[in-house]
């Protein structure tokens, strides 16, 4: 209780009535109605489209990747052209991140189409798709949608090709703020697709039942995620099949991509078991070459284990780094380290911030387990990472591994009949 109060007292003004009831009605329409029985199937009636047949629609949109998509989930600061241009090289789907500020997006569309246009691989998808082989991430409660739509505009004018998606997150206003981004986008840049990431079964079923609104891909987010989602959330083991059900049940055809936890060959044979068209992973890539992070952060991601011990979600690390005003249905979950162990015991958030401003002057002595104060945003899967690696071996090791995995679990299936 007493943390409860003291994380209360940290959290952002309270809003006005008038807007706690447009947040309330939202909440309703969006975030509480329960989807329809399932539709009874018919002999009229077409079969549910299959995992499959999604599989495949989700490929055909990005040609230059190979199958099982390998998505890297865009991280703030932490993924930018580098990394993403990286990852599509390698035939997955690298997404910029936000970055400091909506402006940055220009800059970084510029870099990722240089660095693009050196590769053998992507050049050829420049000059035939016509699409940048990149995508973009936007918290949009954080977002500005007329200048995104802008930067956007302005690159296809210069004749620069649009980025082939953008991925859009943590709305503050539900589902009507991502139906004023998906039209903006689609309004200002009609060849990049929309994508939305979502950690609630109805949010899901909501977004895909959106008609002209709805994205045109629905990333899942299970509770193991790194960085922020849904404070009330599901593994993504039981989010992915409930969705994949509810929306074959409606006949509707979305690509699901599953994300949280998801660190190699293993996890992505169980995504694409459970109905994922896909799998987009970010704390993999934070121990990647081409991260833009810290080698001290970097080390803390290497050396956490037992992730579920290792790393709390929490609005402490936000409020440390002087964010006060994300929507209060998102917390983040990062590495526990000194500062979330001085606060869980009772020093005053003052003095904890007092230490952690203090151990940011320490380079990368800021970060880690035992004497680290810095926010170190990463899911539980940092117990499968071992190894800084080149992004593009990231990418090849986890998809090719995958047909092996499945192969081995048949084997042994086999092998019980005997
Ligand atoms: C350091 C870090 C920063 C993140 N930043 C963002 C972000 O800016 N936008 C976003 O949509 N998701 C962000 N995420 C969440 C990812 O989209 C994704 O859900 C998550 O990384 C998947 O779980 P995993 O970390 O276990 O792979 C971030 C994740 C991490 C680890």
């Amino acid at each position: 209780m007493k943390r409860a109060a003291r994380l209360l007292s940290l959290a952002p003004p309270r809003q006005s009535p008038r807007q706690i009831s447009i947040t309330q009605k939202l909440q309703l329409r969006a975030f509480t109605t329960p989807p329809p029985p399932p539709t009874p199937k018919t002999a009229n009636m077409p079969p549910p489209k299959s995992a499959p047949h999604e599989f495949r629609r989700l490929a055909a949109h990005y040609p230059w990747t190979a199958t099982p998509l390998i998505v890297q989930a865009p991280m703030k600061q932490l993924s930018g052209p580098a990394l993403a241009v990286a990852v599509s090289e390698a035939g997955g789907l690298g997404f910029i991140g936000p970055g400091a500020s909506p402006a940055d997006l220009r800059a970084h569309l510029a870099d990722a189409l240089r660095l693009a246009s050196r590769s053998k691989r992507l050049a050829a998808h420049l000059a035939g798709e016509q699409v940048l082989p990149v995508g973009f991430g936007v918290q949009t409660w954080a977002g500005d949608l007329a200048l995104t739509a802008s930067i956007l505009r302005e690159a296809a004018a210069s004749g620069a090709p649009p980025p082939c998606a953008v991925w859009l997150f943590a709305p503050r206003r539900g589902h009507l703020e991502l139906a004023a981004w998906t039209r903006g986008v689609r309004a200002a840049s009609p060849r990049t697709r929309v994508w939305v990431q979502a950690a609630s079964a109805l949010d899901a079923f909501a977004l895909s039942h959106a008609g002209e609104d709805a994205p045109d891909v629905l990333v899942l987010q299970g509770a193991d995620a790194g960085g922020h989602s849904r404070v009330r959330g599901a593994g993504v083991g039981t989010l992915l099949p409930e969705v994949a059900d509810a929306l074959s049940s409606t006949y509707s055809r979305m690509p699901l991509v599953a994300a949280g936890g998801i660190a190699d060959a293993r996890g992505v044979a169980a995504m694409l078991s459970l109905g994922a068209s896909g799998v987009a992973m970010g704390t993999r890539f934070l121990a990647s070459a081409e991260a833009d992070v810290a080698p001290g952060y970097q080390q803390a991601v290497l050396d956490g284990h037992d992730g579920g011990q290792a790393t709390v979600r929490t609005q402490l690390y936000n409020h440390l780094r002087g964010t006060t005003d994300w929507p209060p249905e998102y917390d983040a979950r990062g590495l526990v380290n000194a500062s979330w162990r001085d606060f869980e015991a009772g020093v005053p958030f003052d003095d904890v911030k007092a230490r952690h401003d203090e151990a940011l002057k320490r380079g990368d002595q800021a970060w880690g387990a035992e004497e680290g104060r810095a926010a170190t945003y990463a899911g539980t899967a940092v117990g499968l990472v071992k190894e800084v690696k080149p992004a593009a071996r990231i990418v090849k090791e986890v998809r090719d591994g995958v047909k092996a995995v499945l192969r081995q679990t048949l084997e042994d299936l086999d092998m019980d009949k005997m």
